[in-house]
């Protein structure tokens, strides 16, 4: 492949990492020479035991956390040299959940979707209709009243991926997205990530449920120790201990 055709390729790609490394201040080596491409559209698995570096990788991708070498580009975004005034316009164009939700525990389903777009600026009638399409999606529509606490933790799931997708996002990231969920409702919203990537949004989903990522047979790529050691299409994964 020529170098211009390899250029061409991570201008189109979602997510690409050149040569990264990560070591954290008390001097760990979180990631080491980590090379990776994401293409638009891809549905990919993120896996590794505890401490593989799979939350560090995730944080590169919305600038949480700065390589120590290397190259990261998120749609478009040259994370690694963005200044800090830029970094809106990165977070506006990628959508994260986590293990724990994170939702603002006194503003309702539908103040916790809205608010993330109004935070950018948008104006009140986009806001609007985006989030009641965000809460169609997720089917919250008619829990849009309710508070956090009033809501089972799939549903507070649920509301965070509403959340991550109103400003319709170009790649959507979870990390352990199932990880306080028990298996049912696990697959309800493992469905729900599948349905958000097939309206066009690239989906990388960090997990330690083998039973998932064996069953849908998706891309995966492996981490252990700060290394990728494995990246293939249409995989399995068995945990290790
Ligand atoms: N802020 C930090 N300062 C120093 N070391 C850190 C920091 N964050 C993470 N680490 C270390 O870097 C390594 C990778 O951590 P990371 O959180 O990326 O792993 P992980 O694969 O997400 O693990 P888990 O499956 O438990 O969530 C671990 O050894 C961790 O202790
Ligand atoms: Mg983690």
């Amino acid at each position: 492949m020529s170098s211009e055709a390899r250029l061409g390729e991570t201008e189109a790609a979602v997510v690409a990492l050149n040569g990264i490394s990560v070591t954290y201040p008390s001097g760990h080596i979180a990631l080491g020479d980590v090379n990776l491409t994401i293409q638009r559209g891809e549905f990919v698995f993120l896996v590794g035991p505890s401490g593989a570096g799979k939350s560090t990788l995730i944080g590169l991708l919305v600038r949480d956390v700065l390589p120590t070498a290397g190259e990261v580009h998120v749609a478009g975004f040259p994370v690694h040299r963005l200044s800090g005034g830029d970094v809106p316009k990165l977070r506006r164009r990628v959508g994260v959940i986590f293990q724990d939700f994170r939702l603002l525990p006194r503003r309702t389903v539908r103040e916790n979707v809205a608010f993330a777009l109004e935070v950018t600026g948008a104006a009140p009638e986009l806001v609007a209709t985006a989030t009641e399409r965000a809460l169609r999606i997720v089917g919250l529509a008619r829990l849009a009243e309710r508070y956090p606490s009033e809501l089972s933790g799939g549903e507070q799931q649920r509301t965070a991926i509403a959340r991550a997708i109103v400003g319709e996002p170009e790649l959507l990231i979870a990390d352990e997205p199932t990880g306080n969920l028990d298996p049912l409702i696990s697959w309800e919203i493992m469905e729900l990530l599948m349905d958000i990537n097939r309206l066009g949004v690239t989906v990388l989903v960090a997990t330690h449920d083998s039973d998932i990522v064996t069953t849908l047979r998706r891309r995966v790529i492996g981490l252990e120790g700060g290394r990728l050691i494995r990246d293939e299409a249409n995989a399995t994964y068995h945990r290790v201990g």
